[in-house]
């Protein structure tokens, strides 16, 4: 297999009143081209901060974070931005679609600032819709989707440039256990498909074992890989 994510020890300090936390005390993990990932672990054991350092939300103390050959963290602002923007796509535990924007608008905006042409960007959200068992919703508001459906078009957002990596930081926290667990198993289906690898932090045990590669953290460091 070929290692397209590659973090070395990574460290990541917060200053809070009790201190300095340890959120991430020299993470080193390897992640394998179009595979899927499950970060579990308990309530402030480093997954959200793990996951924006990868995804390049947040910068590591120390360690280095490289996506297909390129040290992220070393770039400059305004390239980490357009690397972002073309080869990243984030999913939330709220879905933060944009409120005034319709399910084909809400999608189609990371193609725009992407550059895609219009007739591509209406053919390749017309294929996501149908992927995503909601073909024909394009001009539904936000508020007008259930939890699940609001879920899968955010991931329909995320994934529509064909991005590398998505980084899912617990997508289900806010849905039941059934739809949490057809949400990620649509997920890891088209992220294989289109050979984009998928990251998410969950603490679902059942969504853990729909995962590749299973990473368990406590107090900022990995305590248990298979
Ligand atoms: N912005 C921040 N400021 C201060 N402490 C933080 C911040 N972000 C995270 N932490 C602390 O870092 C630790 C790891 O947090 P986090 O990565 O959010 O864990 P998880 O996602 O597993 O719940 C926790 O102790 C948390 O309180
Ligand atoms: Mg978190």
């Amino acid at each position: 297999m070929i290692t397209v994510i590659q973090l070395e020890n990574i460290t990541k300090r917060f200053k809070s009143g009790r201190g300095l936390v340890k959120a991430l005390d020299n993470i080193s993990l390897n992640i394998e081209e179009g595979s899927t990932t499950v970060i579990s672990g308990k309530s402030g054991s480093g997954k959200t901060t793990l996951l924006n350092c990868i995804g390049g939300l947040d910068k590591p103390e120390t360690g280095r974070v490289v996506i297909a050959g390129v040290d992220i963290h070393a770039l400059s602002e305004r390239a980490l931005c357009l690397f972002k923007r073309s080869h990243l796509g984030f999913v939330f535990q709220h879905s933060n679609l944009l409120n005034y924007l319709s399910v084909f608008q809400n999608i189609a905006f990371p193609l725009e600032l992407n550059g895609v042409e219009k007739n591509q960007i209406k053919n390749r959200i017309h294929t996501m819709l149908d992927m995503i068992g909601l073909s024909g919703l394009d001009n539904a508001m936000p508020h007008e989707l259930s939890g699940g459906e609001a879920q899968r078009v955010a991931f329909a957002r995320a994934i529509a440039h064909s991005p590398k990596l998505i980084i899912a930081d617990e997508p289900t926290a806010s849905l039941d256990s059934e739809t949490g667990m057809n949400l990620v198993k649509l997920m890891f289906n088209l992220g294989k498909k289109q050979g984009c690898i998928m990251v998410i932090a969950t603490h679902d045990k059942e969504i853990m074992n729909l995962a590749d590669f299973k990473v368990q953290m406590r107090d900022g460091k990995i305590i248990k890989e298979e």
